[in-house]
């Protein structure tokens, strides 16, 4: 009896050859720039006491109050699968007391993050992201350099069709004078309970709204930007101009709302315009009280997560041909059990060399395996058999243009493939 198969849970993304060949890839590319500014790698578990979560995201927001998978393990301590990345690296770093050495600590990070949100294209329960946060130091070049880490990122990957949004939620004393003006005004609209018992929570929430009701009595809402303190205004300009030295072009969101609560001073969203409802590929922003609320020193930090997914499904929306970036630069088929044996030791010796080489294993008829070498996707092909073997010459097959050239076997090496 056939027994039923089982299949994946609902709403994860996962990458199977070929496709995680690109995923691959991207997720190497968002990394890159972090690497070459000095970024270290931390590496955490995807598990960690609810309360890191709850304190440190907050209680307003979706993903906590909805979107975490939370269970008791076996010693009945609540536990939830990391929902985001920042709170378990501020907990890492406070435990390591990494902030008592050189400041800033700076960390990348990727993998995987789970959110029990309705599945559509682009949202998953389980989807990928490369973070980095810059910990310990609020200086504005800081914010710039952690900005363009990201946008160097996508534009090394191609990507064309996405903007950057920026916006400052201001200091302490600046959000306050604008909570003021904010709950008053929100007190003349007629909202329905829900509503108000969200507005009552968190009241910035209301501008995330996606009900036209709701956006068209916002219209006329106080914008926080219209109540940034001095030093708020001059570092967010200074940040600005930061940006326009780098050459790096944004637009200001004055009404940007981020889905957790950490954020003050300058916030950021990157949009792309192929990708419909789900168009964020990445955001971030700075958390002045966030390692003070899970129990560390009052330092700030800044740091931004990308997501892998969303940014390979842009790259495909924008066409970009991902297809090159890891194909083997040749394909070897051995005819005969003598050119086996010499087959093995040369392409041993050619990966070696920093080559991507396969082989066509099983033995198979020279028919099959030339159909194997084109769903490789290799470069050049080369058929090893006895007349091969007794010259000492193969015909090097270009799979793209279809032209073969004779070379002598002993001077193939990575660099001819590459
Ligand atoms: P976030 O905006 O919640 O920020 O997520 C960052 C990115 O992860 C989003 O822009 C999106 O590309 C991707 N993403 C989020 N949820 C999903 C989902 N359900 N399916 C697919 N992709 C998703 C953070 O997580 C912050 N920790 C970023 C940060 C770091 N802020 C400061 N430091």
């Amino acid at each position: 009896m056939k027994r039923e198969q089982i299949q994946a849970p609902k709403g994860v993304s996962e990458y199977v050859p070929p496709r995680s060949a690109s995923f691959e890839w991207i997720r190497d590319q968002l990394i890159a720039p972090a690497k070459s500014a000095g970024y270290q790698l931390m590496e955490l578990p995807v598990f960690e006491d609810t309360n890191l979560f709850s304190r440190g995201v907050g209680e307003s927001t979706d993903v906590v109050s909805k979107e975490m998978y939370t269970f008791e393990d076996r010693g009945g301590r609540s536990i939830t699968l990391r929902p985001e990345g920042t709170a378990g690296v501020m907990r890492a770093v406070i435990e390591h007391s990494l902030d008592r050495g050189q400041l800033p600590v700076k960390v990348f990070y990727s993998g995987a993050y789970f959110r029990a949100e309705r599945p559509q294209a682009g949202r998953y329960r389980q989807f990928y992201q490369v973070g980095v946060e810059s910990i310990g130091l609020d200086d504005p070049a800081i914010d710039a350099e952690i900005i363009a880490l990201a946008d160097t990122a996508f534009k090394n990957i191609g990507l064309k069709k996405y903007r950057l949004e920026i916006t400052s939620l201001g200091d302490a004393e600046s959000r306050a004078a604008h909570k003021v003006d904010l709950v008053a005004f929100l007190k003349t609209l007629d909202l329905d309970e829900a509503t108000q018992a969200r507005a009552e929570f968190n009241p910035l929430r209301l501008f995330d709204d996606k009900r036209e009701e709701i956006r068209s009595k916002m219209a006329s809402a106080p914008l926080l930007m219209d109540y940034l303190s001095d030093s708020s205004r001059e570092n967010f300009a200074q940040v600005c101009s930061y940006l326009d030295a780098l050459g790096i072009t944004y637009t200001l969101n004055t009404r940007m709302v981020r889905g957790l609560d950490y954020y003050t001073g300058t916030t950021f969203e990157f949009v792309h315009r192929g990708l419909g409802a789900q168009s964020g590929i990445g955001g971030g922003g700075r958390y002045d009280g966030l390692m003070e609320v899970l129990g560390g020193q009052e330092l700030s930090g800044i740091g931004f997560g990308l997501g892998i997914d969303r940014t390979l499904l842009a790259c495909e929306a924008e066409g970009i041909d991902l297809t090159k970036t890891s194909r083997p630069d040749l394909y070897v088929i051995p005819l005969g059990e003598s050119a086996k044996n010499f087959a093995i030791k040369f392409i041993d010796g050619l990966r070696n060399g920093g080559a991507i080489v396969d082989c066509a294993y099983g033995d198979r008829a020279l028919k099959g395996a030339m159909k194997g070498a084109d769903k490789s996707g290799a470069k050049y092909a080369l058929v090893i058999g006895e007349s091969e073997l007794s010259s000492g010459v193969g015909e090097l097959k270009n799979m793209e243009t279809g032209v073969a050239a004779s070379v002598t076997l002993s001077t193939i090496n990575s660099a001819l493939l590459k």
